[in-house]
């Protein structure tokens, strides 16, 4: 019935406190008080959490002892009290139910997918103890099958690789793979050799002579530095070749180790449908080999497959185990129907907040916005387009997302210097009608929440002269590699949300008008928010980032607002200032 994460609140993104505001959100949207609730359910065990910590710190004292003081407090405040705490803050006596951090994860892959038996691979940082696990959905019940464990983590490993070429870890990891095309697998094999023992079923011991975060607060030490040649990259500072050659060579080796996963998960269960979750499944790159490369048929990704997505899984748990209520599955389509679960607002309240800050905009009706909004893509018009309910996952799939025209060679630079605020190596995501895939993609199936990426069509491709082969960087990416130049990364690959009528009626209408057009079934779309901010929630977070901005025009339910008719507005300025924008 609805999900939201706490940061889309309180916008701080990545907002670790507890989630008070989205539970109220949750409350209101089901019409009930906490009082009413039959359980509440936490996606990890915290006693067994608490007890990896202990013996982590206590396994390597005193080295580790400083962040264990640091760790430690925290910890015993906000996780072993949980039960408390929660009951505290909803006013709530009943039962506080928890479920194993990786059991989450599975069971929100697999319960709301399509399949009714799927094997269920499961790939992050860590949980209590797990950090990979393959188990068996059937019906309505998960069977565990194996599980790797800590300290050897896929998750862990990549994001090693996220701190130590400058970004930031649990978010930076989304860049580490973008930037991984413009490098060379320079250092696979240092990487086999030093870093990992890795074996045929997938599985691997990592060598922790080179990590820190057993120990330190840092995810890598000076042995990590000496072997790959320097300290970290200073955050914000240029990416050189290197950065770029490291993301190349840890993307190589993940996605070896998921394919190896893979194989393993298909040899145990003998299923022909795979369900993937789990930090490391937000990889989508790797997810494409999977599906083109892999042993199974089919596959289904939980779009808010990060630790997001472990409250709807310990739900569902708690549904079907506990409350032993019996799974509905209909063929072909998963039960997430667009993952549209968060916050909506009614034209009343979109239009009371409109006047509220004396903004110019007009009232249309659906066809007329469709047509209108249409046509502003074709003129190379970038469009804030706010309609419905909030996504819930990390992507923005059509109802809190920024759209252009995806032929035009400007829109990348533009979109990224001027909207986005980022000199972004990352190209944009195309949003395709489900029907026309094919025909721009090497891509036969769904890819709803955008979880997969596959090659532009080779008809489509440019191919790159000698000169603009020796370019570097950046300016590779401002060569046009196809006839959808904003959404084509240097590889010639994208990131595809293929949409349908049925989970996005507007959306899909809108792209079928931008085709009828232009004969072009694609747009673009980026997250509606800029850099490091999470996306918007409310009509005011929305005008407020496109006041913010150079978004030309802005689509607000059944409002539209042309930038060039609104009002001055005054923080813009000063907001661009303190962020040495312009
Ligand atoms: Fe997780």
């Amino acid at each position: 019935m609805a999900a939201a994460q706490e940061e889309r609140f309180t916008r701080k993104k990545g907002d670790a406190s507890f989630p008070i505001h989205a539970v109220e959100y949750c409350l209101r949207e089901g019409g009930i008080e906490a009082g009413q609730l039959a359980y509440v359910g936490f996606y990890d065990k915290p006693l067994l959490k608490f007890e990896r910590i202990l013996e982590t710190y206590l396994g390597v004292a005193p080295r580790g002892f400083q962040s264990f003081l640091q760790a430690g407090p925290l910890w015993i405040k906000e996780k072993l009290y949980m039960d408390r705490q929660i009951r505290d803050a909803l006013g709530y006596e009943g039962e506080v139910l928890y479920a194993e951090h990786h059991e989450s994860h599975a069971a929100s892959a697999f319960f709301p997918s399509p399949f009714e038996e799927a094997a269920i691979l499961t790939m992050d940082g860590v949980g209590e103890w797990a950090t990979a696990s393959i188990s068996i959905g059937r019906d309505s019940d998960i069977e565990l099958l194996d599980e790797l464990y800590w300290p050897d983590s896929l998750g862990l490993l990549y994001s090693a690789f996220t701190y130590y070429t400058g970004f930031k870890v649990n978010s930076g990891e989304y860049k580490v793979m973008g930037l991984a095309p413009y490098g060379e697998p320079k250092y696979v094999d240092l990487i086999y050799d030093e870093l990992i023992d890795l074996r045929e079923d997938g599985s691997f011991t990592l060598n922790q002579k080179y990590f820190d975060y057993l120990t330190g607060l840092t995810m890598t030490n000076g042995h990590f530095n000496q072997l790959f040649g320097g300290p970290p990259r200073v955050p914000e500072t240029k990416i050189s070749q290197r950065e770029m050659d490291l993301a190349r060579s840890v993307q190589v080796v993940c996605e070896e180790i998921v394919l190896r996963m893979v194989h393993t998960a298909h040899r145990k269960t003998g299923h022909e449908n795979l369900c993937l979750a789990g930090g490391v499944a937000l990889n989508c790159v790797a997810n494409g080999r999977v599906l083109r490369e892999g042993p199974f048929k089919r596959l289904w990704i939980q779009p808010a497959a990060g630790d997001a997505g472990g409250a709807l899984g310990v739900a569902q748990l708690i549904w079907h185990r506990q409350c032993k209520q019996p799974r509905r599955i209909t063929p072909g389509e998963d039960s997430m129907r667009g993952a549209y679960l968060g916050p909506s607002f009614s034209p009343r309240e979109i239009e009371d907040f409109l006047k509220s800050v004396g903004a110019v905009y007009e009232r249309l009706d659906r066809e007329t916005l469709i047509k209108r909004a249409g046509e502003l893509l074709t003129q190379e018009k970038v469009i804030g387009w706010f309609n419905g309910r909030m996504e819930f996952g990390p992507r923005a799939l059509g109802s809190r997302s920024i759209l252009g025209d995806p032929r035009s060679s400007r829109m990348q630079a533009q979109m990224n210097l001027k909207i986005k605020f980022r000199e972004s190596f990352r190209p944009f995501a195309p949003s395709v009608l489900r029907e026309r895939v094919s025909d721009y993609f090497d891509l036969e199936c769904d890819s709803p929440y955008m979880l997969l990426v596959a090659p532009v069509k080779t008809e489509r491709q440019i191919p790159m002269t000698e000169e603009q082969r020796r370019l570097w960087g950046i300016e590779k990416l401002n060569v046009a590699r196809s006839d959808i130049p904003a959404v084509t990364h240097v590889d010639y690959s994208a990131r595809i949300q293929t949409v349908t009528r049925e989970t996005n009626p507007d959306y899909y209408d809108l792209i079928k008008e931008f085709e009828r057009l232009t004969g072009c079934p694609v747009i673009v779309n980026t997250s509606f928010n800029v850099r490091g901010e999470p996306i918007v929630c409310t009509p005011a977070d929305a005008h407020t980032c496109f006041m913010r901005t150079h978004i030309d025009y802005l689509v607000l339910g059944p409002f539209l607002l042309d930038k060039a008719e609104q009002p001055e507005w005054q923080e813009a300025e000063d907001w661009r200032k303190q962020f040495q924008l312009d």
